[in-house]
């Protein structure tokens, strides 16, 4: 049976990932989370810790990172330079850098070409801003996942509580609300819905009806291939 090449696009909080490493789970495919790898390029940045954090110094940090996305016990860790920031990457202080890296022309053109050599033998699904539109335009199956931002700020608020952080709600809409306008409105692969790619709103419905809804899909490609 041919190995799939699953891409999936869309803003922060969308459940993409959830649903991602569920469907990867399913197909036994391997899953790529592309927001983790921007991450990674942010924490390198902080971690450096210089006096202000300027493009030329961005593209400094990026030029010899080492990202490697490896799968301990069913669980995806991130490595940047051989260290593990699996769990680093999603304090408030890199959310609050990651849009401004990933609007970089230079981190984009390192981050897609890794993006690209991880998907080339297929069984994968990548999720991300720009995959359906411009990191694998040639996907097997192409999605936009969204959700209100309402219910997007709850599920971020959900993780975060969980993680022991306490953050307002109101202060995460604002955050996801400026983080969907610089990624939408950046000038290099912005997020927006591919023309080929099917629009799953998630507001109202469940993990599990998403998950199976994408392996409908996937059914369906391999009796046409
Ligand atoms: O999915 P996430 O919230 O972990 O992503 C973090 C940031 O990375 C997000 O604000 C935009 C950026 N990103 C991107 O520009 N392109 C991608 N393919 C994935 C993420």
């Amino acid at each position: 049976m041919k190995k799939l090449v699953i891409a999936i696009d869309g803003p922060a909080g969308a459940g993409k990932s959830t649903v991602a490493r569920l469907v990867a789970k399913k197909l036994n495919y391997t899953y790529i989370d592309t927001g983790a790898m921007y991450r990674g390029v942010a924490w390198k940045v902080l971690q450096a810790n210089p006096g202000s954090i300027t493009e030329t110094f961005i593209c400094e940090m990026v030029k010899d990172i080492i990202i490697e996305l490896n799968y301990v016990d069913g669980k995806i860790q991130v490595m940047v330079d051989e260290k593990d920031v699996t769990d680093v990457i999603r304090t408030p202080e890199v959310t609050q850098l990651v849009s401004k890296v990933a609007q970089i022309a230079k981190v984009r053109e390192k981050m897609v070409m890794l993006q690209q050599l991880m998907a080339q033998n297929g069984g994968v699904v990548m999720d991300g801003r720009d995959i359906c539109t411009y990191v694998l335009p040639h996907a097997d199956i192409k999605l936009f996942l969204t959700a209100s931002i309402e219910e997007r700020a709850m599920r971020r608020w959900r993780e975060f509580k969980d993680k022991g952080y306490n953050i307002e709600l109101e202060k995460l809409k604002e955050e996801i609300a400026a983080r969907d306008k610089a990624d939408s409105e950046r000038e290099i692969a912005p997020l927006i819905q591919a023309e080929d790619a099917k629009l799953l709103n998630t507001t109202n419905l469940s993990i599990d009806e998403a998950v199976m809804e994408i392996l409908g899909l996937c059914e369906c490609e391999q009796h046409v291939v």
